[in-house]
């Protein structure tokens, strides 16, 4: 880009300052500042400009919502749903979907949050953890299962990086697809993009709805289907305890003709801090606990809570509607945060919030699909996030949590685990305690 075209695009969009240090930047600071202005959209800066003090997502009035009906799988109908979830595996119908590309501000490591080393044993990665799951569900049933990661521009290269150094943790490269999701800048409350340096803009990822738009734009979406994908099992970078491709829950979505599937699990309490699906009107939509009451928290039925259930980020999208969905604006959302910004040309961080950061939520496609299906699971079995460096979900915990999973695991095959013996198990070599048996378990302690 040239720098009449950036002059012209920032005047289109009200945002002429950017430029206001020009005359003091090197040459290769120009560069790099009108390739930041290249990439912006001025069609959208415009649409933040116009949410601020407003919003742009409609307060729900949840006063009138229901809970979801929410399955809970037993005896013939598990299995009629695992027999029909492994059909489509083993069909290769079914695509794994990471989205990767958050900035782990809470958790406070530098780099991509799948680099963290969670393994108890070989401090192996959060990334290794669900690559192996791939790898045992396409070895358990013979049909590959193509593995999308969304990044962002920040942490792209340190991710792939991270999959070339470990061989793709022994994945075959050719069914492992990066993308990176769209980045935005950040508005002061007059709508004014922030300058970090002199000639940086501050840019923050469009949040884990930016991967709708990306997906169409890298061409990741017309790869599911050249591939013949149909069923896309959607997860977060941060929970190792995931049942990737879990055929209970893909055959459950086959089964009802869902278009996007949602595994719960009980809330941990009333008041966690976790999306609640929720029928308002005639359509379900993701309420936010903030958008919760005390009351309808607290609200009982048969002496269970009313809304029991909270929503973990585990989705089964048909890949058709993610596809209708790709050619649809969604809605945004703000979050009032710090940011450092340029006075008298010197970058100064603030004490306190300054800007907008704008975000896309990929729950906001909810209430479009035709057709929704909910599925209960067990947390302590599939739900332990890495979000804090201390207390709760944080590495701690997790490892906490994976240990406690393995050792049921062990005690179901028979094996009694000391307290004191760290224990992992390689997904690949076995996922529940039947392969354990079938494998042949050899604790170190007995070598
Ligand atoms: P979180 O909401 O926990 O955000 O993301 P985060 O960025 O990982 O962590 P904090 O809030 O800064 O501490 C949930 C999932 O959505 C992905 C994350 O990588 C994680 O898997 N995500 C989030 C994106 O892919 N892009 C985004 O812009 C935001």
């Amino acid at each position: 880009m040239k720098f009449a075209d950036a002059e012209k695009l920032l005047a289109g969009c009200g945002q002429e300052h950017v430029l206001e240090y020009w005359k003091k930047l090197s040459a290769k600071e120009r560069e790099a500042l009108l390739g930041q202005i290249a990439a912006i959209d001025p069609k959208s800066v415009k649409l933040c400009r116009a949410s601020l003090g407003k919003g742009v997502t409609a307060a729900v009035d949840t006063s009138k919502g229901k809970a979801p009906k929410v399955a809970v799988l037993k005896g013939a109908a598990l299995k009629k749903a695992i027999a029909a979830g492994e059909k489509e595996i083993s069909s290769g119908r079914v695509a794994a979907l990471l989205v990767a590309g958050g900035q782990g501000s809470r958790l406070g490591y530098e780099g991509p949050k799948g680099c963290y080393s969670i393994g108890p044993v070989t401090g192996a990665p959060l990334f290794y953890f669900h690559a192996r799951k791939i790898l045992a569900k396409s070895i358990s049933y013979g049909a590959s299962i193509p593995f999308y990661v969304m990044t962002s521009e920040a942490n792209n290269d340190a991710t792939v990086k991270c999959f070339e150094q470990n061989d793709y943790f022994g994945l075959n490269p050719d069914d492992v697809f990066f993308f990176t999701q769209g980045m935005w800048p950040a508005l002061s409350s007059e709508g004014r993009i922030i300058l970090d340096s002199p000639g940086h803009i501050f840019m923050s990822p469009d949040g884990h709805g930016g991967l709708l738009a990306a997906l169409k734009r890298s061409g990741a979406l017309e790869d599911m289907k050249k591939r013949g994908i149909k069923s896309v099992f959607f997860f977060q970078v941060d929970n190792p305890l995931v049942e990737i491709a879990d055929p209970a829950f893909i055959g459950h979505h086959v089964l009802e003709k869902s278009e996007y599937s949602l595994k719960l699990c009980a809330k941990r309490d009333p008041f966690e801090k976790v999306g609640m699906p929720m029928l308002v009107g005639d359509s379900y939509r993701m309420v936010e606990y903030t958008e919760m009451t005390e009351e309808q928290c607290l609200r009982k039925k048969n002496g269970k809570l009313y809304y029991l259930y909270g929503s973990p980020a585990i989705h089964v999208f048909d890949r058709a509607f993610l596809a209708r969905e790709a050619a649809k604006a969604m809605p945004l959302h703000l979050a009032f945060k710090k940011i450092p910004f340029v006075e008298n040309g010197k970058t100064v961080k603030p004490d306190s919030p300054n800007g907008y950061k704008f975000e896309k939520f990929i729950f906001d496609i909810l209430p479009n699909a035709k057709r929704t299906a909910f599925l209960a699971f067990d947390q302590k079995d599939e739900f332990s996030p890495v979000k804090n460096a201390t207390g709760n979900d944080s590495p701690e915990t997790c490892r906490a949590d994976m240990r406690a999973k393995w050792v049921r695991m062990l005690e179901e095959a028979g094996v009694k685990v000391p307290a004191s013996l760290p224990i992992e198990i390689d997904p690949v070599y076995a996922s529940d305690a039947q392969e354990l048996l079938k494998t042949g378990i050899m604790l170190e302690a007995d070598v």
